[in-house]
């Protein structure tokens, strides 16, 4: 090899193992502090041991009751409020036994899900099809080898027939995607500790500082985290002045990148591009999920054919780029 080209290739080498060496935000995770290097893909999660507890819970509003080992039923959902969507598909309420749980376990029957999995109601079927393609077909890993239910939706697609997953993607998909996420900018947030994967206040805890980070929490902590209940939304503290920073890059790219408004609709609700097809809608989603998401695509651990539109996208965003983009995206009224 000539010098000036054995320079380059040395030079090459040495940036790809920069991009190689941003650590995938551990917020977006379910984290506190990066994956330490070297740190190996975990299993699939598995489920816990039933709860021996008798006590039924109820919620407001509903008129059902169930103990905790009902609630966390991996293959007999526990509805709270069968009147708020249709019937479910059997898929969605009991899964495919042994291996593919309910999906309304983790995304819950109305599809408005939770941090650390994802909000699924209102996506374009076609779209939500292949999202579980590309589970099945290795197309969607996590950047962070600890995050142990991205490896799940993967045994799930692959245990899933076609018709389950039609079936899944045409319930979740004929409900609309309503405001879940409640945006706050804030300097200090309430002290947290990590619950599979979710952000939760420690009870009668202080605050700390925000710092670089969204964090994204339950409205009602005790609901969501006894009852899993639906109507329960989250609140997510976003740094001071990041909304207005996630406007300018969204809108205009400023500099970085592209206006997101050109493919996922001038309102960010998505939109069908001629020749590339159904887009998802970004308004008003999780801003931790939208940042996995953008972190995982530049990554290379989420691709696929239609990603190749994306890659350029992401590619110049750095992690504080892609929080100020989802706040501000998260902010939107879907
Ligand atoms: C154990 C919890 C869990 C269960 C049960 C579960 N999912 Fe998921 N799902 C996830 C997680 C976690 C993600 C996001 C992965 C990530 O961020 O890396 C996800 C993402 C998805 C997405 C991608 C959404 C998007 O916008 O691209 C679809 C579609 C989906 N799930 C469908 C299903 C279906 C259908 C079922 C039922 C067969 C199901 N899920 C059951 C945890 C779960
Ligand atoms: C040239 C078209 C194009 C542009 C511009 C674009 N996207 Fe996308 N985006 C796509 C496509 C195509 C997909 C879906 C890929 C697939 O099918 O897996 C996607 C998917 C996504 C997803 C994953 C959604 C989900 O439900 O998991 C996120 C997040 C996203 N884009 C964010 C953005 C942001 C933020 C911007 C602007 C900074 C942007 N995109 C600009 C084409 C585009």
């Amino acid at each position: 090899m000539p010098r000036p080209t054995r320079l380059l290739a040395l030079l090459l080498l040495v940036l790809n193992g920069a991009i190689a060496a941003e650590s995938p935000p551990p917020w977006a995770y379910g984290f506190k502090v990066p994956p330490p290097p070297g740190t190996l893909q975990v299993p699939p999660g598995k489920a816990g041991a039933p709860s021996t507890d008798p006590t039924k819970h109820s919620l407001a509003g509903s008129d059902r009751q169930f103990t905790r080992a009902e609630i966390t039923d991996i293959f007999n959902h526990a509805d709270w409020y069968p009147g708020d969507h249709p019937a479910m598909p059997d898929i969605v309420a009991h899964g495919h036994a042994p291996i593919v749980w309910s999906c309304a376990r983790c995304h819950y029957a109305n599809g408005k899900g939770r941090p650390e999995n994802a909000g699924i109601a209102g996506l374009p079927v076609d779209y939500f099809i292949e999202q579980m393609l590309a589970f099945r077909n290795g197309e969607r890993l996590s950047s962070d080898p600890r995050k142990s239910n991205t490896p799940m939706m993967v045994e799930f697609a692959k245990a899933m027939t076609d018709a389950e997953i039609r079936a899944a993607a045409e319930y979740f998909g004929a409900m609309k995607w309503t405001p879940w996420i409640r945006v706050v900018e804030a300097e200090r947030v309430p002290a947290t500790t990590i619950s599979a994967g979710m952000y939760l206040q420690v009870p009668h805890g202080d605050d700390e500082p925000l710092g670089n980070r969204i964090i994204e929490v339950p409205e009602n902590p005790d609901a969501v985290e006894i009852q899993r209940d639906p109507h329960a939304g989250f609140i997510a503290y976003v740094p001071v002045g990041s909304i207005k920073r996630g406007e300018e890059l969204v809108t205009t790219g400023g500099g970085k990148t592209v206006s997101c408004l050109t493919c996922h609709g001038a309102d960010l609700k998505g939109m069908t591009v001629p020749e590339v097809g159904a887009l998802p809608g970004l308004a008003g989603r999780s801003p931790s999920y939208l940042v996995r998401q953008m972190f995982d695509i530049k990554t290379g651990q989420r691709h696929g054919k239609r990603l190749e539109l994306m890659k350029p996208v992401v590619a110049n965003l750095s992690p504080d780029d892609m929080l100020a983009i989802a706040a501000y995206v998260a902010s939107r009224t879907p």
